[in-house]
């Protein structure tokens, strides 16, 4: 099996964590754009979606599926959400697609949070892939130092030769070379640096489950 089709089949498999009549939580990604699809199979049975990208956002429009605003709608059920890393404890490392605030946003609103991810996303400790930090552009080279001091060695997200801008205006520093043990109190200690506006390390709200496409099939790990 492709990387794609365990996307696809984790994507199809979450349509049993979204509770009929309830708004569901939309996350971002190749893994959710599987799961977007699917959802639209079921569309006259969820009043809609709350999205945590203007991509996701506009896939759901296409297929449509009614949005709402984080602020129109209280407590959501069920997120459903990609991940560029998961630890055996469901921390998680976000945010290679670059929406990881609004993830992050959604996330905390949300009762549950059900991550979606092909098997090579499985790690023992988060920090193998680039940590995405969203940051005020004014803030970036002393983030960059700041996490030089880590051991790491952060660089400025591009796209076209110009710093990716993100749905919220802000730029994306990508950061290699760290090993993050301790994913709660880092995720802590890097959010209270001025100019971070979310580091894309999901201890705090991190998943309940994963489903986890593997050759073998749909694998769910639970985490609470
Ligand atoms: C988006 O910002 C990310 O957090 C994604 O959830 C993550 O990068 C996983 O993406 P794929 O599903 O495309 O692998």
């Amino acid at each position: 099996m492709t990387q794609d089709e365990l996307k696809a089949m984790v994507g199809r498999a979450a349509l049993e964590h979204v509770e009929a009549g309830q708004v569901v939580g939309v996350g971002t990604g190749s893994t959710v754009n599987h799961f977007i699809d699917a959802l639209a199979g079921m569309k006259g049975r969820i009043p809609g979606a709350v999205s945590s990208s203007e991509a996701s956002t506009a896939r759901l429009k296409a297929l449509g599926i009614p949005v709402f605003d984080c602020n129109a709608v209280g407590e959501i059920a069920v997120y459903i959400d990609g991940a560029d890393e998961i630890d055996p404890r469901g921390h998680m490392i976000k945010g290679g697609g670059a929406a990881l605030t609004r993830e992050k946003i959604v996330a905390a609103q949300s009762r549950r949070f059900v991550c979606i991810a092909d098997d090579s996303k499985r790690v023992d400790v988060l920090g193998r892939f680039p940590l995405p930090v969203e940051v005020i552009p004014m803030a970036a080279q002393r983030i960059v130092r700041q996490f030089a001091a880590l051991g790491g060695k952060a660089e400025l997200r591009l796209s076209g030769g110009a710093p990716l801008v993100t749905d919220n205006g802000q730029h994306i520093l990508d950061v290699r070379g760290l090993r993050i043990g301790d994913p709660l109190a880092f995720e802590s200690t890097v959010n209270q640096w001025p100019g971070v506006v979310t580091v894309g390390v999901f201890a705090h709200q991190k998943a309940q489950v994963c489903l986890l496409g593997t050759a073998q099939g749909v694998q769910t790990l639970r985490f609470d």
